[in-house]
């Protein structure tokens, strides 16, 4: 792709200093089409006669370094009869701070830019520009950008430009765009505007979000902005910034003179505050506005009940997406990570894919998982793999397998089966290489039930069994890969025998659980043998523990449905309503507008548990949405009808709310379903786009496309 346009970069590194690259272009005669191809190592920002190209945001996006997407814009309109395209570059996820590995993995890449403009006159004349040596560069007034430390933007800075460096970087890495594009979103205006106890300016949003803002100001050249970017204040009610770690998150901007608006162009911050540190003039509401930035995915889910807490939590869950789905699922978006951790995706993709359609969303970050898959089956803690060393654990790697099973559910199309198949193997193959005892993936580092509360003292990693977590995930992936397989005409008896060997083998190791994770992991993969006895010693921890929960990234997806899958669906419910620590509402309580990393993120002195890995935007624990949606409200998809081509609903009423309600557009329609306490039962709504069972009570009504009152 681009066979005719050259790699074209600035002559030598500018590190954090964005170059900025300029063509003029001359039209010959009247245009009927013009069209631009562009993709960079690094992101760029391409403008027409000072216009803005296209609305995406942080192009041409983060994928694996093995490939960049490129895009096409139809620029016909900001046509002139004399033009000239600039455009900016960062080193954005490639080559930027977020890509640990850059240095040793890509020394000699810098940032740099390809394009061809296709010119199609009204007379059929064609002419082309590529991107070579005819193009020149200069240092923009972008002084410094980086993904972790924000932007410096110098108006005073003028270009002076030279020739452009070609580079012989391989026209291989490009292909055509996949995923859905990172849009601005939603505008969120100031909340307040308030000194703190050390005097601090801030700008309080009352919303934490992932993205940037507009200033608007009256300034002389010269004058300065800055501003520092917090998600929460600390207990003082002052500005805390600890949490971000070495992610420098800095906004600086030098005026011009005049009125004046500016937004960054090649980073994004997670935050909700806004501290102003210099304004040349009086900030005021109208002085700033912030802008939610994600990817453009379609809203499809929508919770709602009688508890005013609970659909803050639901909303607080949306949020946590909108913040972290920008071009890949991220674990959060303000500190030093931001990366597509793959644990977080596995345990958030249900409840991600009836909040929002992301079936491309995810179709192009399990291509990336696939390319940066090691060839020993290895699947990278995060992907893109911008991360350390390649090893990962348990329910990360397991990402491989469960993100394309439940795309595949949620959304019906094999093709991504097809496409996943192989890598899921391989994931299988390289478990079954790695582990110390046969039928079990033991003797390998883990993140074990990571975060889980029960940990020991200083440490991140929960108390269950971190060999016995992954090896109930060897055989949940194996079952994954004996059911796609079976879909796709494989032959798996390999893996239904692999199957009853670990099944086999882990019944006979793992004769005791301790944890409430090794309970509902026992639980809800089939493992227990006496169910009713592990899940009433499991309800019994529970209860000991004041009806809350010790469980981590591992235990928490499921142990609502492990409690109401086995006549516990009270328990669940008041593990859903708790409102003290440790509980979903707990942090609800305490002001969040977004899911805590961490339970006690903020425990009830107002203290931080920690600097350290205390983020206030990580989507993992709002997957307790999709038992929301699967369970409270019962709307469940069929294995062997996916897509909701066929449905099952069940809801599970409690008396403990006056109402709930689900409702998801699917590809065939909307489903819905709703229950509302009446005296001593329950009315049902609900409304089905397929053929569905609706089972109220234990009985099964069969019902075609329609909405119906039960
Ligand atoms: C991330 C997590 C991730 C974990 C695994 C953290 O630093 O933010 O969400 O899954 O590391 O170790």
């Amino acid at each position: 792709m681009l066979n005719n346009s050259k790699w074209i970069s600035y002559p030598y590194d500018t590190k954090f200093a964005c170059p900025i690259f300029k063509k003029s272009i001359s039209l010959n005669g009247e245009i009927k089409r013009a069209t631009l191809k562009i993709t960079s190592i690094g992101c760029y920002v391409a403008c027409l006669n000072k216009k803005r190209i296209g609305d995406f945001i942080m192009a041409p996006g983060f994928t694996s370094t093995k490939r960049v997407q490129m895009q096409t814009y139809d620029i016909k309109e900001l046509l002139e009869k004399e033009n000239e395209m600039k455009v900016i570059l960062s080193q954005g996820w490639y080559k930027g701070r977020i890509n640990w590995r850059a240095n040793k993995d890509l020394p000699h890449r810098y940032p740099a830019l390809i394009c061809e403009i296709e010119l199609v006159y009204k007379n059929g004349q064609r002419e082309y520009i590529y991107s070579d040596e005819s193009w020149e560069c200069s240092l923009s007034k972008i002084t410094m950008s980086d993904i972790y430390d924000g932007e410096h933007f110098d108006n005073q800075m003028s270009e002076s430009y030279s020739p452009v460096k070609v580079q012989d970087y391989p026209h291989s890495l490009i292909v055509n765009q996949q995923g859905p594009i990172v849009k601005e979103q939603e505008i969120v205006l100031p909340h307040r505007i308030f000194k703190t106890p050390k005097g601090e300016t801030v700008i309080d949003f009352n919303q934490n979000i992932t993205g940037y803002f507009e200033i608007s100001l009256d300034a002389k050249a010269g004058d300065r902005v800055s501003f520092s970017f917090a998600e929460v204040l600390d207990k003082d009610g002052s500005f805390y910034t600890e949490n971000y770690r070495s992610a420098k998150a800095e906004f600086e901007y030098i005026c011009r003179d005049g009125v004046q608006s500016h937004k960054p162009l090649l980073t994004f911050y997670g935050f909700r505050y806004i501290r102003v540190n210099e304004f040349p003039c009086e900030i005021t509401k109208d002085s700033v506005k912030a802008i939610a930035l994600h990817s453009d995915i379609e809203r499809t889910g929508y919770l709602d009940s009688s508890s005013p807490l609970l659909n803050k939590l639901f909303k607080n869950i949306i949020w946590g997406q909108k913040g972290n789905f920008l071009d890949i699922p991220t674990d959060c978006p303000q500190r030093d990570e931001r990366m597509g951790w793959t644990g977080d995706a596995q345990v958030f993709v249900k409840t991600a894919s009836y909040n929002f359609n992301v079936e491309k969303f995810f179709e192009k970050w399990l291509t990336d998982l696939r390319l940066d898959q090691t060839k020993s089956g290895l699947v990278p803690s995060v992907i893109p793999q911008v991360w350390g060393d390649d090893w990962s654990g348990a329910a990360w790697g397991d990402a491989s397998t469960v993100c394309p099973w439940q795309i595949y559910l949620t959304y019906g199309n094999k093709d991504i089966l097809k496409k996943q198949y192989k890598s899921m193997c391989m994931y299988i193959k390289y478990i079954t290489s790695v582990t110390k005892d046969k039928y079990l993936w033991t003797g390998c580092e883990q993140y074990g039930d990571w975060l889980g509360i029960d940990a020991p003292a200083g440490s991140y990693k929960g108390a269950s069994d971190q060999d016995f977590i992954a090896s109930v995930f060897y055989l949940y992936s194996t079952s994954l890969v004996i059911k796609v397989g079976k879909i796709l005409s494989k032959n798996v008896e390999k893996y239904e025998r692999l199957y009853a060997n670990i099944l086999n083998k882990i019944r006979k190791t793992y004769k005791e659980y301790k944890t409430q994770t090794e309970c509902v992991i026992a639980l809800f993969f089939d493992v227990a043998e006496d169910k009713k006895a592990v899940s009433r010693q499991l309800a019994d921890m529970i209860i000991k523990n004041g009806k809350r929960l010790q469980t981590g990234f591992v235990g928490t997806p499921y142990l609502l449905h492990a409690l109401s899958q086995n006549g516990y669906s009270e328990l669940a419910y008041d593990l859903l309503l708790q409102e003290n620590y440790p509980s979903w509402l707990y942090s609800v309580k305490q002001g969040a507008t977004t899911i805590w990393e961490h339970w006690d993120g903020v425990n009830d002195k107002g203290e931080f548990w920690s600097k350290d890995m205390n983020s206030f935007n990580h989507y993992a624990y709002g997957s307790v949405a999709d038992w929301v949606y699967g369970v409270a409200c019962g709307i469940k998809t069929v294995e062997e009808k996916p897509g909701f081509e066929e449905i099952i609903i069940e809801p599970t009423p409690t008396k403990k709310l006056s109402w709930l309600s689900a409702k998801i557009k699917t590809k065939r329609g909307v489903v819905s379903s709703a229950w509302f306490k009446e005296g001593d039962s329950f009315r049902y709504e609900i409304t089905t786009p397929s053929d569905t069972t609706v089972i109220i009570n234990g009985k099964k009504h069969f019902v075609k496309k329609g909405s119906y009152v039960f």
